[in-house]
């Protein structure tokens, strides 16, 4: 069993000593959902701002001052640089104290760390997105890399889904790709008291059934909570894609995020080192992993 290959994923950049975050400034707080914000980063050294590089998939440490360090997924493209778009739930400790800042406020980024999606080996190939809730998070940095590297992959779909449209991560940004022609973009809901709602109202896995997928050409790139795994995993499964062609960021409790403190241990894999992209093929091969 190999690793997701990690020769396309960037190394942190250094201080002398690994630990100490750089500072960085909030340029832009928006509320995209109740507790779910996307911030906008942007280092202070103008030099580091310019010339920091992450693959998609990769993710950050993120301190808060008087509160902890967190990791996070970098939701920006790197074909869009000089800032960091992260999109932050609010759960706890040190979420709740991001919550209390305001633009130009400052705080500490450590990074990039983790594998990154391998976006040399998806190049040429068709590529399938599914998102539940927060897993737009780690997948929105690959599924825009792919869209601004249009020509270096053939179909893309997407399929994105969530409770009600007042859920969904994102919503006006994959509502505007409903209309594109070079990408096939399926959004549900589950429910839609709105009424307003314009695209599909069904549970996420049954976009399949709207979507034509060839598994023997695609990569899957799978986020979301436990049930999306569940049903999304069997619906590729039954359509019969090859396991190390499904590809998933998963999370685990993490201190360091540079494979020193054991925290995020699974087996004998690091999640901070070895993943957070996983292929299902890992996925199967080590304990509880999913
Ligand atoms: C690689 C990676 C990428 C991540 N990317 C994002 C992201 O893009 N956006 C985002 O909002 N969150 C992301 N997370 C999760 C985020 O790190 C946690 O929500 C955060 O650490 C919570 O810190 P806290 O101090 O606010 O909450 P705490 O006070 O530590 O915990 C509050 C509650 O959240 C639970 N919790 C904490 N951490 C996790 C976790 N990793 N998985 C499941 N439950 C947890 C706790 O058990 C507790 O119930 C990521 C985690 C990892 C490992
Ligand atoms: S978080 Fe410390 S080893 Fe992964």
């Amino acid at each position: 069993m190999l690793p997701v290959d990690r020769s396309t994923s960037y190394q942190p950049v250094l201080s002398v000593n690994p630990y100490q975050p750089h500072t960085a400034r909030i340029v832009r707080i928006y509320k995209m959902v109740e507790d779910n914000y996307l911030f906008t980063l942007r280092f202070v050294n103008e030099e580091l701002a310019r010339s920091f590089r992450h693959a998609p998939g990769q993710f950050i440490m993120l301190s808060v001052p008087g509160a902890g360090e967190v990791p996070i997924s970098i939701s920006s493209s790197p074909t869009r640089p000089e800032v960091l778009e992260l999109c932050v739930r609010r759960v706890g400790r040190v979420t709740n104290a991001l919550y209390r800042l305001k633009t130009n406020d400052l705080v500490g980024v450590r990074g990039p760390y983790g594998n990154g999606f391998p976006i040399h080996e998806l190049e040429g190939s068709d590529l399938l997105f599914a998102a539940g809730g927060l897993g737009m998070a780690p997948l929105r940095s690959l599924i825009w890399y792919a869209l601004d590297r249009r020509d270096k992959y053939n179909k893309i779909t997407l399929m994105c889904g969530a409770r009600t449209p007042m859920d969904m991560l994102f919503r006006e940004e994959l509502v505007s790709l409903v209309d594109r022609t070079d990408v096939t973009c399926l959004l549900a809901v589950d429910a839609d008291p709105t009424g307003t709602w314009q695209n599909h109202i069904c549970l996420l896995p049954s976009l399949f059934d709207h979507a034509e997928i060839d598994p023997g050409r695609t990569y899957a790139a799978v986020c979301g909570p436990p049930v999306v795994y569940k049903y999304i995993l069997k619906r590729l499964l039954d359509l019969g894609f090859p396991k190390d062609r499904i590809l998933m960021s998963l999370e685990r409790r993490m201190k360091c995020g540079i494979g020193k403190c054991g925290h995020c241990s699974i087996g004998y894999m690091y999640t901070c080192l070895h993943g957070p992209i996983f292929t299902y093929w890992d996925a199967i091969n080590l304990p509880e992993m999913i």
